[in-house]
């Protein structure tokens, strides 16, 4: 598949909500303790949100008295039912939270199935078999979605469970109006998924102004709403997702039973006099994001003067972004499986070091730009979007995804759930592409139960302990190289947030050879584009460079701010 053919469709998605937070009570009972009333520290809630749907159900949360886990989880849950191109409860994603002064991180991401094989997408004669990863029950990976969201809610909600999956529930069981966009991306889909799955058998009645109703996810969502997690997993809910893999697929009830989402210490870092937390793998998103910031900080004389997306400032990035990519493909994948070294990949020195090897004038050849740790593999360990600030200072950042629009193009019979193509993020042979143009090594192998690597890099920023930005975007291996150019935006280039978030976004990634990637929304032409051609660099058009969904705050207001690429919303709820 080519680059300009990406489909995308991971989901973010910014709340601000009114949480409670009780001081201290995390640290004496770290599980499943439940936030207090406190007084309010901002003046509103606010959302940016993926559709105005997920929009709605989170203005009832808060007003209901629910907080911002709260209400991340019933946007969750309603945008598998609105924004099903995403939106999802058969997939998976992160989620970075800041609750009472405190960082957390939650990996409910997909896991290969326990049958899973290193070569399973290869064929004799050991080349990939083209669209396997991709369309059709074997690409899938054992959702977390569920899972994610139950574990968040228990551990830090204060609604009753029921009442965040009622918004869902009732568009689901009513419908919803679709969108122009939605169809769209339906219509793109189907031609893809087309023989292959039963796709159309949910969403050949999808159409744009007409309402959509999906009774059999309305069952579902009403049963995990009764019985939890437990449905899904261990129920009727996994009953059927196994029948329709019987046959096609690999996953089993097995795999359902044996999931389980995973709390991870966030990546952090220090960063022009803020404080990052992010993704730490099995995302790669995080230590990209920070390994951006940080050499871009190491080369602010070579920045100084130099205009915001001028072809000095392409060139600049894309150095950057070179040996960013070098160190993705070779020593990230799942933790669980691979010693990932994360604070040597993050270290100052290392990166200072890093940044003194940028090209200030001409493009580095891509071949000797290699990974910054020595080429020797990651030892092999024994042991393994939306985004949310509250009125009370806390703050979550989530991205989800079924990877592709629409996923695998398979939705589990009887039950209108859309299964991910998430498989599709691993390396399915060293070396060779995957669907957003980037290559792995070892560490990012299939292997029975490990989780793929992922860019998903849901972010939070702070200073003296209270939240400044939640921001997260989909757009695969877009989606750090955008969150860092928006913050660059924002902090570097003091642009108002809904400029920032609407500026143009250009990408580059190691492969192809000094290709720089631009957008339909803001297309590089013109004499921007000759002066960067001018400087050795080939461009290529994408058709998609993120849906930003940030909340910024400033003082005690908080602002949110939805790309305008997408179908988002923003609301300030008092
Ligand atoms: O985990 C990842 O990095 C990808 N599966 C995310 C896919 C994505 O962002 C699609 N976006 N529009």
């Amino acid at each position: 598949m080519s680059l300009d053919k990406v489909k995308l469709s991971a989901s973010a998605f910014a709340v601000a909500a009114l949480v409670t937070v009780s001081s201290g009570l995390l640290e004496t009972a770290p599980a499943y303790a439940k936030t207090s009333d406190q007084p309010a520290v901002l003046n509103a809630s606010a959302i940016a949100v993926a559709d105005k749907f997920s929009a709605d159900a989170a203005e009832q949360i808060f007003k209901e008295g629910g907080n911002a886990v709260d209400a991340a989880v019933a946007i969750a849950f309603t945008l598998a039912v609105t924004y099903p191109e995403a939106g999802n409860i058969g997939g998976g994603g992160f989620m970075t939270l800041y609750v009472d002064g405190k960082p957390y991180f939650l990996d409910y991401r997909e896991k290969a199935p326990i049958s899973a094989t290193r070569n399973m997408y290869l064929d004799d004669k050991g080349n990939v078999i083209k669209g396997m990863s991709l369309f059709g029950y074997r690409a899938v990976g054992v959702p977390g979605t569920v899972e994610g969201m139950w574990e968040a809610q228990r551990r830090f909600g204060k609604l009753k469970w029921k009442q965040v999956l009622a918004p869902a529930i009732k568009y689901a069981t009513d419908g919803f109006e679709v969108s122009e966009q939605l169809q769209q991306r339906r219509d793109d889909a189907a031609k893809d998924f087309a023989g292959k799955t039963n796709f159309d058998t949910y969403f050949g009645n999808l159409k744009q102004g007409v309402n959509f109703k999906q009774p059999d996810l309305a069952a579902v969502l009403t049963r995990i709403a009764n019985q939890g997690a437990k449905d899904f997993y261990d129920g009727k809910t996994a009953d059927l997702i196994a029948a329709s893999m019987r046959g096609h697929g690999l996953i089993t009830k097995q795999d359902l039973h044996e999931y389980k989402a995973v709390w991870r210490q966030p990546v952090e870092a220090n960063w022009n006099g803020y404080h990052v937390i992010t993704a730490p793998p099995p995302s790669s998103g995080g230590i990209g994001l920070v390994q951006l910031l940080k050499m871009k900080a190491d080369l602010a004389p070579d920045f100084k003067d130099v205009p915001l997306n001028s072809a000095q400032y392409v060139h600049l990035i894309a150095e950057i972004e070179k040996r960013v990519f070098a160190d993705r493909a070779q020593y990230l994948g799942d933790p669980d499986f691979y010693k990932v070294p994360v604070a040597q990949l993050i270290d100052d020195s290392y990166l200072a070091k890093r940044a003194a090897e940028v090209n200030p004038t001409t493009p580095s050849d891509t071949k000797s730009v290699q990974p910054g740790l020595g080429t020797s593999m990651p030892e092999k360990a024994e042991t393994t979007h939306f985004s949310v600030i509250d009125k009370w200072g806390n703050a979550v950042s989530n991205t989800y995804t079924i990877n592709g629009y629409f996923g695998s193009g398979v939705v589990v019979d009887g039950t209108g759930i859309v299964l991910n193509d998430e498989m599709d993020d691993f390396s399915a042979k060293p070396g060779m592409a995957n669907q957003f143009g980037v290559v792995g090594s070892d560490a990012n192998a299939i292997e029975p139960k490990k989780r793929p690597l992922s860019s998903m890099t849901p972010t939070i920023l702070t200073k003296d302990g209270k939240v400044s930005l939640v921001i997260g975007t989909p757009g695969g291996s877009r989606i750090f190289t955008s969150i860092f150019q928006v913050i660059n935006n924002v902090y570097d280039f003091n642009m108002p947030l809904q400029d920032a978030v609407a500026a143009m976004r250009f990408h580059h990634q190691l492969l192809p050879p000094n290709t720089i990637f631009w957008e339909p929304y803001k297309p590089i032409e013109g004499e921007l584009a000759q002066q960067i051609e001018a400087k050795g660099y080939k461009l290529q058009g994408q058709d998609f460079s993120g849906d930003i969904q940030v909340i910024k705050v400033n003082g005690d207001t908080p602002e949110p701010a939805a790309d305008p690429r997408g179908r988002g919303v923003t609301r300030m709820v008092q």
